[in-house]
Formats: structure tokens, sequence, C-alpha cells
């Protein structure tokens, strides 16, 4: 921030910490898109791509085209969800995303990169311009709906996902227990301050910590999130997740939510 910040980020060009104003960057041309949501949480591992993935999915058996790109660009885990292997090849023209067994459109490093286990050590600048071009040359084709898989925190990634990209909203996956308050609170937090709506948060793991303080109701009203949707704590879905067959994981869980995206 600089020292004569007026706090007015309409009126200043600095691409300062504290910049409040969203710059979305154009789409491929011939991409088609009509809703873009962030699935977001800061705190690590709290379920964003098993949500992410879970409900591109359950779009997709509506008969609704989904699609997902993995912002996670040094833990990219979206492509082994769906089982997705090889790789998309891009050329200057653009690249077309992979598509999964029941047809949702995948993009993400771990099908870039010639071997998935290979570490991607990226920072600054590299992480921003992968997701740049994820976000302006995938020839998305007549999607319905795009999730943008977060990592956790609120660092780099998510602040040029917020900015960047013209986002109708994020889902906020929490859980119960303090520490995740205190992490979802800063996503919140920061949501608010990009002035992006929150359209729901999903409260991850329920029923598999009673002892915990589910401290999310309080959130919700605090932040005004008008929906609050729980997502059952079961060991089959992470099966599923692991083996690569989220596809095959049936609920209704996330129906509501489905509902208030379109
Ligand atoms: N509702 C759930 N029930 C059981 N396991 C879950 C549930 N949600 C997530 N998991 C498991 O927890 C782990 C972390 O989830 P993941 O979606 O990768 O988190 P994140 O993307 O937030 O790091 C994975 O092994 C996933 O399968
Ligand atoms: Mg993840």
């Amino acid at each position: 921030m600089s020292e004569e910040c007026t706090h007015d980020c309409s009126t200043c060009g600095s691409d300062c910490d504290s910049r409040t104003e969203t710059t979305a960057a154009p789409m491929h041309e011939d991409a088609f898109v009509r809703r873009v949501y962030a699935v977001c949480g800061a705190k690590g591992g709290v379920g964003r791509t098993t949500v992410a993935a879970l409900l591109a999915s359950c779009v997709q058996k509506k008969h609704v085209q989904a699609a997902v790109l993995d912002a996670d660009i040094t833990g990219s885990s979206v492509p082994a969800a769906f089982g997705l292997t090889g790789r998309v090849t891009p050329d200057s023209f653009g690249m077309f995303p992979m598509e999964t067994q029941s047809g949702v459109q995948v993009i993400g490093v771990n099908l870039i990169i010639p071997d998935p286990t290979d570490p991607v050590i990226a920072r600054g600048t590299l992480v921003d311009n992968t997701l740049k071009k994820f976000w302006s040359e995938v020839i998305w084709e007549d999607v319905d709906l795009l999730l943008v898989d977060m990592p956790a925190g609120t660092g780099e990634v998510p602040l040029s996902v917020m900015r960047n990209m013209s986002l109708d909203g994020v889902i906020v996956v929490t859980e119960a227990g303090k520490a995740a308050a205190m992490m979802t609170e800063k996503t919140l937090k920061m949501a608010r301050a990009l002035k992006i709506p929150v359209v729901a948060l999903v409260v991850n793991r329920d029923g598999a910590n009673a002892d915990l303080d589910d401290r999310n109701a309080e959130l919700a009203e605090k932040y005004r999130v008008r929906q609050t949707v729980r997502l059952p704590y079961d060991p089959r879905l992470a099966v599923f997740m692991d083996e690569g067959e989220i596809e095959m994981y049936n609920t209704d869980v996330l129906d509501p939510l489905i509902d208030r995206l379109f």
C-alpha cells in the first residue's frame, strides 16, 4: 500500500496488496462459460477438491455441462479424482480441456507436466502466469458451470484467482472445530474485501467430529452467507476420490447448492 493510499482503487493503478477492485482478464475468444465459482477455504485438507470434483460430477449427471479448473498449481489433484491420465497438448491457438468419463471438462497442472509425480517448484510470477494461461488459453466448450479448485490459504493463488477470473461467487468449504472456523473466517474476510459473493458454506465431514465446537452457523450469520450445506463424513467418499472414481459416488446433498448456482 502506498503512503498516499486513499483506499479508492478505482482511481489508482497500483497493484498493491490492499487492492480491492477486481480486474478480470478475458477468457479465450472461443471459450464459452456461463457461470464461474471458486471452491475455496483457507484450511489445509478441509475438502475443497472433494467438493469441487463431487459438485462438478453431480452437476454433470443433471445433463448440465460442468468443468473444473485446478488452480492448485503445486498440488494439482483434480485430474486424479476423476482418474484422468495423459496430457493435454497446448498449441499456439490454445488448449482443449480433458474430458472425464461422464464428460466433465478438466484442466490442471498434472495434465500438462510429463509425469504427475514431478514436483512443481514454482513461485510468484510463474504461478500467476500458469493461472492466467489456464484462464485465457483454455477453450472451454459450452460450459454451464466452471468450478475453480483453490489451494489452501489466502495467499497468492486465491488472490490471483479472485482478481483475474470474473467469478460469480465463491463456495467456502469448512468443517467443525475452532481451527477450521478461524481459517474459514480468513477466507470470508478475503472474499468480502474483494467484493465477491459467498454463495454457500459447505460444512464437510459432517458428523465426524461431534466433540468439536461447530461455529459455522455463527459464521454464516456474521457474514450473511445464505446457504449452508452439510456434506457427511463418509469413508467411501475418500475411497472413490482415491481410486479416481468420484463420478461413481452418488449423493443428493449438494442439490440445494446446485439450485443456487444457476
Ligand atoms: N466428506 C468426506 N468424507 C470422507 N473423506 C473425505 C471427505 N471430504 C474429504 N475427504 C478426504 O479428505 C482428504 C482431503 O480432501 P481434499 O478434498 O483433498 O482436501 P483439500 O482439497 O481441501 O486439500 C482426501 O483424502 C479426501 O478424500
Ligand atoms: Mg485440494
